[in-house]
Order: structure tokens, then sequence, then C-alpha cells
């Protein structure tokens, strides 16, 4: 192989903002991904507070929040033995190496990042240069530990582009072929993108201030039931083909949250159900919901009652994370011919 590609180990890298309680998307797009990787590759799950203190964040609960997510890896199949499970601020490496990267990312690419205009709203210039930079320090994350996999939701393509972007800039300014491997989204699937319950035209997010366009992990079955109940749909029943759902996103969104959860194609859902209104589908999409995500509720309040257990696993997390970055870094300080490199 020629000495341009990359040709080290395969890894994967994953992060999730401690910046509120998880849902369904955050599973179908993104945990339930993690716990299925964990058992062929070497994996590594941050939770990235660096990345959530570009928007205000309390401190006071900040932690806690950190610790909230790592309970909900924890509690969706996780198992720090066979992944390492982190914090990002634990480790130096990815401020050192966003810094880095920052010198290597050009202003023009992060412009063109649809993620910070939706964040910084109408008035950008009144946005934190952190904002602006999120996705640098992404890529930091990714590639401190050259990583070459990267699992994520649809919402995250653009950052996963721009972090390949800028690991070609990075081998080609350094003259260093190779160094880098550019790491490759893992997104495909239904599940990738959950919509809104309420709208099925926005992403289902954490920030939504309607607490029923979103499943919680924490919900009970009875919460989930009325959830999907309410849900926003339309009286047509079921078509026999997903081209017919064009335009019907409340619909459709049901239908892939279905597929998600069964591990089946959209297609297959509607070879099951053609013909029929959502009065029949619904309850056996509650049923399917709860059945995924109540035992991880429960499990979910167990973990969070032993949260020395919780800080074990990142100090642990963190060791083992620093002890594979840091070898990087050192090359990466080399390369750039810092003094002592
Ligand atoms: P965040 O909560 O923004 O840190 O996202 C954590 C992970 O969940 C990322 O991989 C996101 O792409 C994924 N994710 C967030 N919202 C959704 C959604 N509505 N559908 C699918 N994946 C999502
Ligand atoms: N930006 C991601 C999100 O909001 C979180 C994230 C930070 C991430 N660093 C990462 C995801 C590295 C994948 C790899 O969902």
């Amino acid at each position: 192989m020629s000495a341009h590609v990359y040709t080290g180990p395969e890894r994967v890298f994953s992060g999730v903002q401690p910046t509120g309680a998880l849902h369904l998307g955050n599973y179908l797009g993104a945990l339930k991904k993690f716990v299925a990787l964990q058992e062929t590759h070497d994996c590594i799950f941050c939770v990235v507070d660096l990345h959530a203190i570009t928007m205000p964040q309390d401190p006071k609960t900040l932690s806690q929040n950190t610790r909230k997510i790592t309970a909900a890896f924890l509690a969706a199949g996780l198992d720090p033995k066979k992944a390492v499970i982190f914090v990002q601020s634990a480790v130096r490496a990815h401020s050192e190496l966003a810094w880095i990267f920052n010198c290597s990312a050009r202003m023009g690419w992060l412009e063109r990042m649809t993620q910070f205009k939706d964040k910084a709203g109408k008035d950008k210039e009144r946005a934190s240069v952190g904002l602006f930079a999120y996705p640098v320090l992404q890529a930091a994350d990714i590639l401190a530990y050259k990583a070459t996999h990267v699992p994520v939701g649809e919402d995250q393509k653009q950052h996963l582009e721009l972090s390949r972007d800028i690991a070609e800039r990075f081998n080609r300014d350094y003259d260093a072929p190779g160094f880098f491997p550019l790491p490759e989204p893992l997104i495909k699937g239904p599940g990738a993108r959950v919509m809104s319950l309420k709208d099925g035209t926005k992403k289902m997010s954490k920030s939504d201030p309607s607490d029923l366009s979103r499943i919680n992990l924490e919900d009970d079955a009875d919460t989930i039931a009325r959830k999907i109940k309410k849900a926003r749909t339309d009286p047509e029943p079921l078509p026999d083909n997903m081209d017919a759902l064009k335009g019907r996103d409340g619909a459709a969104n049901l239908v892939g949250i279905y597929a998600a959860l069964a591990g089946i194609s959209d297609q297959a859902v509607l070879d099951e159900y053609a013909g029929q209104g959502f009065g029949a589908f619904k309850p056996k999409l509650a049923e399917l919901t709860v059945n995924a995500i109540t035992p991880i509720g429960q499990d979910l309040a167990r973990v969070n009652a032993d949260p020395a257990q919780i800080d074990l696993v990142l100090k642990d997390g963190a060791m083992r994370a620093s002890a594979i970055a840091e070898p990087i870094m050192e090359e990466v300080r080399r390369i750039i011919g810092f003094w002592g490199a």
C-alpha cells in the first residue's frame, strides 16, 4: 500500500455532550451502534464536556450531567472492560490538538458549518469563538487516537467531512503523508435521523422545549405509550412503499423508528402494515419502544445510585485514553517542530 495512505489499525471513537437527558434519537443514532461496535472493534467513547461549554453551562451541574451521560452509556450496555469510557476534559490531548488543528482548518470551511449557523442564530457576532471552532475540537477528539471510524447520527455528517479535510490538510502541510487517517462516518441505517414526535420536519432534540417531542431513556412505559399516541401523524393508512410516504413526515418518522428498533428495513415495516391506520400501528410501535427503552431506564436508576462507581469507570478510562493519545501527541509535536519534542 502507498505511504500516502494510513495503514494503522482500525479504531472507533465517538462522543456525546453532557447537555441534558438522552433520548430515542441518541439511542438509535449513536448508543445502539456503540454497543454493537464494542464487540468487534477497539472503541473509545467520550463525554465531551469541552464541547458542552461552547454554550453556557452551569458549573454546579456540569459534572453531574457528565456522570449522567456516563450512566446512560453503561445502562445502554457499554462495558468498560471492552471499551474505553472517559471525559474529554480529563485528557489534555484534546485541547492541545484542537489548537494545532485551528491552525490547519480554514475560516471558509468553518463558515459553511450548518450547526454553527443554527446554534449562533441571527446574531453570530455574539457567538463564542469556541462555538465557531467546535468542529475543529471534534476533529481533535477523533484524531488524537488516530480513530478510523466514527458512529454518529446524520446531523454529524458535515462535521465528519471537516475532520477528514483537517486530517488531509495536516498530513500535507507538514509533509507527513498517511500520518492521520481520514476518519469514516458510520451513519447508515434507519435511526440515523429520528425526528420530533410533534413535528416530523425537525430532529428529535434534547433542547426542544416540548417534552412530548421526544422519548427520553428515563420515560416509563405509560409515558412512552402516551407520547407515541399523541405523536403527530395523519388520517391516511400506511402505504405499501416508502415513496408514497413523501410529504408525510410524521408518518415516515414512526415507520423509521419502528424499523430501527426492530432491526429491519423501512420497506419491511410497510410490508407488514400497508393498509393499516395509525390506530393499529401506534400501539405496536409503543410496545416495541417500551421493550427497548424501559430496561435501559431501569438500569439507569441503578447505575445513577452509585456515583462512586461511575467515577471509577471515568478515572480508569482517562488513564487508558491518555496512554493511547500521548504517544500520538509526541509524534505530532515532533512533526511540527516544537522545542523539546
Ligand atoms: P448530542 O446529544 O448532540 O451530543 O448527540 C449525540 C449523538 O446522538 C450524536 O452521534 C448525534 O448524531 C446523535 N443524535 C442526536 N440527535 C439525534 C436524532 N434525532 N436522530 C439520530 N441521531 C441523533
Ligand atoms: N458533535 C457531536 C454531537 O453533537 C459530539 C462529538 C464531539 C463527537 N466530539 C465527537 C462525535 C467526536 C463523534 C466524534 O453529537
